[in-house]
């Protein structure tokens, strides 16, 4: 299907409807709760008040998602960013095609369609391109002070006192950086721009722009209420989740939640996460500190390459992933 071009190719050629590999089963498509919202969390006062670092560790028990404003990165900073997503997928198609998976020159950089094509019985109304980090410089060159104070609250309030090399490594070791692009789409109610999953990375840092369409999922499990919010988009915030990783490293104290994105049929959108992740050759299960305070541990230890292959290997299909590591 139009390789080198995704579905931006497709949405460019001005269709009028969905071609049928787009076409979501039905149990992909949520049920929205339109009155209820994630935590926004005003870091202004960080220094001063422990309160705030109080609010990021309860949402990240309570919600695994929560937005930040006042964070510290400048707005310039996150408008560079925006633009560059948007010279990207303005380049000329045979441009873009250079970073297809048969074509690129190094793994760490990587133009693609959907989330797994091979693998899907309905494709993703999506496009990214993916870059990969795993050198110390290259990996603490990005966002690193914010990184490294949301951490520091996080294992804090584990009684987890230090971050040395090793918990930094498991932590926040690696970096993918998704600049993803959601183009208009003609029927937006039956495909999806990302299906249901959770993260396999440890935090996530995403920005998005402002049309909107990211969806995560509450109350899972507890009856009624269960389904899913939208995270509005607020100028200059950041929203921050939990994913796998970290919900293993916390034995289940962080919670791992499902998002999703719906596609828009009048806007292009675009968004851009970092996924702040362990490095490949750790192996990741419940922090000692945990272990040794008597706590029983829920997941088992496993090598994290393994984890995020078995996470690439399928469709998405909700919060299955983490199910591997218990
Ligand atoms: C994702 O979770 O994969 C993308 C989130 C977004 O585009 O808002
Ligand atoms: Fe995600």
């Amino acid at each position: 299907i139009n390789k080198g071009n995704g579905v931006k190719g497709l949405s460019d050629l001005g269709i009028k409807s969905l071609p049928s590999q787009y076409i979501q089963p039905q149990e992909a498509l949520i049920n929205i709760i339109p009155q209820q919202s994630i935590p926004v969390v005003d870091m202004s006062n960080w220094d001063n008040d422990p309160k705030v670092a109080e609010s990021v560790c309860e949402a990240a028990e309570k919600f695994g998602f929560f937005q930040l404003v006042n964070h510290g990165v400048p707005l310039e900073v996150l408008d560079g960013v925006k633009d560059a997503t948007h010279r990207f997928f303005g380049l000329p198609a045979e441009e873009k095609r250079k970073y297809t998976k048969e074509l690129s020159s190094t793994n760490n950089v990587r133009f693609g369609t959907s989330f797994s094509p091979d693998a899907e019985k309905a494709l993703e109304w999506k496009d990214y391109l993916s870059l990969f980090y795993v050198s110390e410089e290259e990996a603490s060159a990005l966002w690193p002070f914010l990184c490294t104070k949301l951490m520091t609250a996080l294992m804090e309030k584990l009684n987890v006192k230090e971050i040395d090399k090793t918990k930094e490594s498991l932590l926040m070791g690696s970096k993918r950086i998704n600049l993803n692009y959601y183009p208009r789409c003609p029927n937006p109610q039956l495909t999806v721009g990302v299906g249901r999953h959770s993260d396999v990375s440890s935090l996530t840092f995403l920005l998005q722009d402002e049309i909107g369409g990211l969806y995560v999922r509450v109350n899972e499990g507890k009856g009624e209420e269960d389904g899913w919010v939208h995270v509005p988009p607020i100028e200059g915030s950041l929203v921050i989740n939990v994913g796998d990783a970290l919900q293993i490293l916390s034995n289940g104290r962080y919670k791992s939640v499902e998002h999703c994105v719906i596609a828009s049929g009048s806007k292009n959108r675009i968004s851009i996460p970092i996924f702040v992740n362990p490095k490949p050759n750790d192996v990741i299960g419940p922090l000692p500190e945990l272990i040794d305070a008597g706590e029983k541990p829920k997941y088992k230890n496993i090598l994290y390459s393994d984890y995020v292959k078995h996470f690439f290997r399928k469709a998405h299909d909700g919060k299955k992933t983490v199910a591997f590591a218990e």
